[in-house]
């Protein structure tokens, strides 16, 4: 009889180093104790010594490597032996053993792995980074896992967020990413990491507007999101007044849908839409009746822009989102709500500007109740261009900012690298001055981590538009 220790317990190279000893010298499952194995505290064996350094490479079926990798993330103390079993059995003939679904330690590891593998999903879903000072910009999250998951989940975050210095403390052991390396360390308490960050609230709003009252399901809700997790979200401080609302906010919802009407588009037309020259007030009555593309037919209406005739700065989205469908009205929804706390912050006054989109009906996926956005592709941009070119020419501001991509696109033509040439000034063929920087839904879509320097691209790049400090710069650009 042996004993052995696989030390740290979830370290599949620690392991497989033991095994690959005890299969060295022919030791048969039952007479290996495996360190964390109940009988452990009878210690009954004796030491198994180390591998032979030029030990037989062991064949085993790349599946069971994967098997094992999430198995040994458990925590439960049987994992070690129960693994070394299935690879005895396999490498004693039994090589299609993973394929037999119903054999016990099979089904029993199976198990242990599927665990393992929600964990690291929410995991991966849970954690919220808060932003600490320390000179340089640096994260901080706290989160409490199931299992010995942190080693196998922290490659994750440090794709995910490569350009950022974070942390991630867990109660059993830490992680530190520094651009570079990851850095394992001990554990920690939760009064190691930050509380609240002022900048959650935003995502607060954000998520108090995007809730949608008549889809909830608490008991699929706790199960996705289980409330020992709700401690660590921001959002989640809102969960309880939002379910306890839930109910008269959808009595209100279904009293406002029978009152309003939620179509307001007249009756199709048999011939395309008229455009000519005019007025804003004229052309906003004709883009109320356009059929230049498919979008008309699924959306409640055409949103046209809103804002001085004479205003001096112009400000171009991609298209409506669900709130401003429903209202008619520019950014209103939750991408409004931040652009104007951003121009806030810019020093931009929104009164004084002229909003609107490159394409003027809202494209969606209608998915159960809740329309999830499109992107629009560049046929509906061409066949909106007409109504924009109209905006730009009555009201002939000096200055356009295009809000993400698709709006560059429409103002700079297709060719236009976003990335590239965000925060830059442009001079468009009639001498207006343009630049394109980020849509302010991309910023609400980014990870919390990242949330925070997404915003302060945007308001960085308005403010350089209220400041007027940076020079345009002569570039050949599609005219208008
Ligand atoms: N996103 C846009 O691009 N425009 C809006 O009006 C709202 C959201």
């Amino acid at each position: 009889m042996y004993r052995t220790q696989v030390e740290p317990g979830w370290s599949l190279d620690a392991w497989r180093g033991r095994a690959r000893a005890a299969l060295a010298i022919g030791v048969a499952p039952e007479d290996l104790q495996w360190d964390g194995d109940a009988q452990q505290g009878l210690a009954l064996g004796a030491p198994l010594p180390d591998a032979p350094e030029a030990g037989a490479q062991l064949l085993v079926p790349a599946r069971f490597m994967d098997l094992a990798s999430a198995v040994l993330c458990h925590r439960d103390t049987g994992r070690h032996g129960l693994l070394y079993r299935l690879l005895w059995r396999i490498v004693k003939g039994e090589r299609r053993l993973l394929d037999r679904a119903t054999d016990p330690d099979v089904v029993a590891a199976s198990t242990l792995a599927a665990a393992v593998r929600r964990d690291s999903h929410k995991m991966k879903a849970f954690v919220r980074f808060r932003q600490i000072e320390e000179g340089e910009e640096a994260y901080v999250a706290w989160f409490e896992p199931d299992h010995w998951i942190l080693d196998r989940v922290a490659p994750f975050f440090a794709k995910r967020f490569a350009g950022m210095r974070w942390a991630i403390l867990t109660p059993y052991r830490s992680v530190r990413w520094d651009g570079a390396v990851l850095t394992f360390g001990p554990g920690g308490v939760r009064a190691d990491a930050p509380a609240d960050d002022a900048r959650e609230d935003l995502w607060r709003t954000y998520y108090a507007n995007i809730f949608n009252p008549a889809r909830l399901n608490p008991t699929m809700m706790r199960q996705e999101m289980p409330q020992k997790y709700w401690k660590g979200l921001p959002e989640a401080a809102l969960l309880p007044s939002l379910m306890r609302e839930a109910g008269s906010r959808v009595r209100d919802m279904a009293e406002r849908e029978a009152q309003a009407p939620r179509r307001k588009i007249p009756a199709r037309h048999t011939a395309p839409s008229p455009v000519d020259t005019g007025g804003l007030v004229a052309a906003r009555a004709q883009a109320a009746d356009c059929r230049r593309c498919p979008l008309w037919e699924p959306a409640t209406q055409t949103v046209w822009g809103e804002g001085p005739e004479d205003a001096r700065l112009m400000f171009i989205g991609e298209q409506p989102g669900d709130a401003e469908d429903l209202t008619g009205r520019p950014f209103v929804g939750p991408a409004g709500a931040l652009l104007d706390r951003a121009f806030a912050d810019a020093g931009i006054d929104r009164a004084a500007a002229y909003l609107t989109n490159a394409v003027k009906h809202f494209r969606f996926e209608q998915r159960g109740k809740v329309r999830l956005h499109k992107r629009p592709d560049s046929g509906h941009v061409r066949a909106c261009h007409t109504w924009l070119q109209r905006e730009l020419a009555t009201v002939r501001p000096d200055t356009v900012v295009c809000l993400g991509a698709t709006a560059a696109s429409a103002v700079f033509g297709t060719g236009f690298k976003h990335t590239q040439e965000r925060g830059r000034w442009h001079t468009l063929g009639n001498g207006v001055r343009a630049m394109a920087t980020v849509h302010p839904a991309w910023v609400l879509r980014q990870p919390a981590a990242a949330r925070e320097s997404a915003y302060r691209v945007l308001v960085a790049d308005l403010a350089a538009v209220s400041s007027g400090v940076n020079e345009p710069t002569r570039v050949n650009v599609r005219s208008q």
